[in-house]
C-alpha cells in the first residue's frame, strides 16, 4: 500500500504532481481566464462587498492559511487575518454577518478549528471549509466550501495536503479577484496557464531528491536549524521547520528573514545551518544580503534558489534549484525540497517518520 516506497511520507511526497492535478481538475479554464468554483460559487455575490477575510487553522493547515492571506490580500484585494484557531475561540473576537471564515483543516475534525467555526457561526458570520476528508465534521458545519481532493493522507506529516491546501486557497483568490474585478483578463489568462503547468514543476522539483540525500547527510547530527524566507517564502520557511522538528526532533525555527536581526542573529555560529528561500522575485536582493550577514558569522547556508541562479551560489555552502514560476506560485514549489529535505534527515536518525512520538494525525482533543 506504500506504492514501493519505504515510507507514507514519502509515497505522499512524490504524490503531489498528480494530488495538485486533481485539486485543480474542472476548476480552472486557463483559455479563458476563468476559475469556477462549484462549492463557494453561491456567495459570488457577498464576495464582491466583503470588507474583511479570517482564516482559522492549527500547525501546517495555517501556514497554508498564511500563503492564503498573502495571495488574497495581493490578488482579491481584501484584507485577511490568519489566526491559530486556538487562540481565536478564547479571544472574544470581534466578528459579524459581514465576515467570511475560511477554515483550513486536512482532516475536518481538528477540535480547536471546529470550535472556532462555531463561535463564528454563531456570531453570523459565513463559514468557508477547505478540507481534505470527505464527509468529516468540518464541512458538514461550515456553510459552503472547496475539497482539496488530495487523496488519503497517512503519514502524520502533512504534504500533499498542504500543497493541496495552498492550491485551493489560489484558486478562491483568483475567483474572488474574478468576481470584484481586481484582475484583468489577461493576467489571469497567464497566471492560470502558469499554474496549469505547476505540477510538471513540482515534478522537476523531485528530480533534486539525490541532491538533497547529500545535503541530508550533512545536517543529520545538527542540534538546531534556522528556517528563513520573505513575502510568500515567509510561510514555507515556518512549514519547513515544522515538518524538520516534527519527524527528526531537531529544534528548528522559521522567521521571516528580515527578523533575523532583531534576535535570531545571536544563534548564528559554525554549528547553526540556515536554510533560506532565495528565489528570484520581489524580494531577492534583500535575501541575498541576508544569507551575507549569516556567512559573516560562519553559518551553514542551505539555499532554495531559482534554477541557473549564480549569485547566491557563490556563498551559499548548499543550493537547491526549483523552476523559475511567478511569485504567486512559490510556496507550491519550494516547499517540496523541504519536505524530501526533512524527510531524509527523520531517516538518517532512524526516527518513525510516519508516526513521529507524541503526535496524532488528527488533534481531536483540544
Ligand atoms: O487536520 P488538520 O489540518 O486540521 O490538522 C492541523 C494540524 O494538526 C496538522 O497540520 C499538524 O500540524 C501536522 N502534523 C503537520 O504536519
Amino acid at each position: 500500500e506504500k506504492g514501493g516506497y519505504d515510507h507514507f511520507m514519502l509515497k505522499e511526497i512524490y504524490e503531489q504532481p498528480r494530488s495538485i492535478r486533481d485539486c485543480m481538475r474542472g476548476r480552472i479554464y486557463p483559455n479563458e481566464g476563468k476559475v469556477q468554483l462549484g462549492g463557494i460559487k453561491d456567495y459570488a455575490d457577498k464576495l464582491k462587498n466583503i470588507d474583511r477575510i479570517i482564516i482559522v487553522a492549527c500547525g501546517t493547515s495555517w501556514h497554508a492559511g498564511l500563503v492564503g492571506e498573502y495571495l488574497i490580500e495581493e490578488y482579491a484585494r481584501i484584507p485577511v487575518e490568519v489566526e491559530y484557531a486556538s487562540e481565536f475561540r478564547y479571544r472574544n473576537p470581534i466578528i459579524s454577518e459581514k465576515d467570511i471564515v475560511i477554515a483550513i483543516s486536512q482532516s475536518g475534525e481538528t477540535a480547536d478549528t471546529m470550535a472556532a467555526i462555531e463561535l463564528a457561526k454563531e456570531r453570523g458570520a459565513t463559514i468557508f471549509g477547505i478540507c481534505n476528508v470527505a464527509g468529516s465534521s468540518i464541512p458538514r458545519i461550515s456553510d459552503a466550501g472547496v475539497y482539496t481532493h488530495a487523496g488519503p493522507e497517512i503519514g502524520v506529516a502533512s504534504t500533499k495536503a498542504f500543497t493541496a491546501q495552498v492550491t485551493v486557497l489560489t484558486l478562491m483568490a483568483f475567483f474572488m479577484a474574478q468576481q470584484r474585478g481586481t484582475i484583468k483578463e489577461s493576467a489571469l489568462v497567464s497566471l492560470l496557464t502558469e499554474l496549469d503547468s505547476i505540477p510538471d514543476l513540482v515534478d522537476k522539483c523531485l528530480k533534486a531528491d539525490n541532491h538533497i540525500i547529500e545535503i541530508a547527510t550533512a545536517l543529520k547530527d545538527s542540534s538546531n536549524c534556522l528556517f528563513l524566507g520573505r513575502g510568500s517564502g515567509f510561510p514555507v520557511a515556518l512549514e519547513g521547520a515544522l515538518k524538520l522538528k516534527e519527524i527528526s526532533y531537531i529544534h528548528a525555527e522559521g522567521y521571516p528573514a528580515a527578523e533575523m536581526k532583531h534576535g535570531p542573529i545571536a544563534l548564528i555560529d559554525a554549528e547553526m545551518p540556515v536554510i533560506v528561500i532565495a528565489t528570484r522575485n520581489s524580494s531577492y536582493e534583500k535575501v541575498i544580503s541576508n544569507i551575507q550577514e549569516v556567512k559573516a558569522r560562519k553559518g551553514i547556508v542551505i539555499a532554495i534558489v531559482t534554477e541557473g541562479d549564480k549569485e547566491v551560489r557563490k556563498m551559499a555552502d548548499y543550493v537547491i534549484e526549483i523552476p523559475d514560476a511567478n511569485e504567486a506560485f512559490l510556496p507550491l514549489l519550494a516547499t517540496i525540497p523541504l519536505q524530501l529535505l526533512s524527510y531524509h534527515i527523520a531517516v538518517m536518525r532512524g526516527c518513525n517518520v510516519d508516526q513521529p512520538r507524541n503526535l496524532a494525525k488528527s488533534v481531536t482533543v483540544e
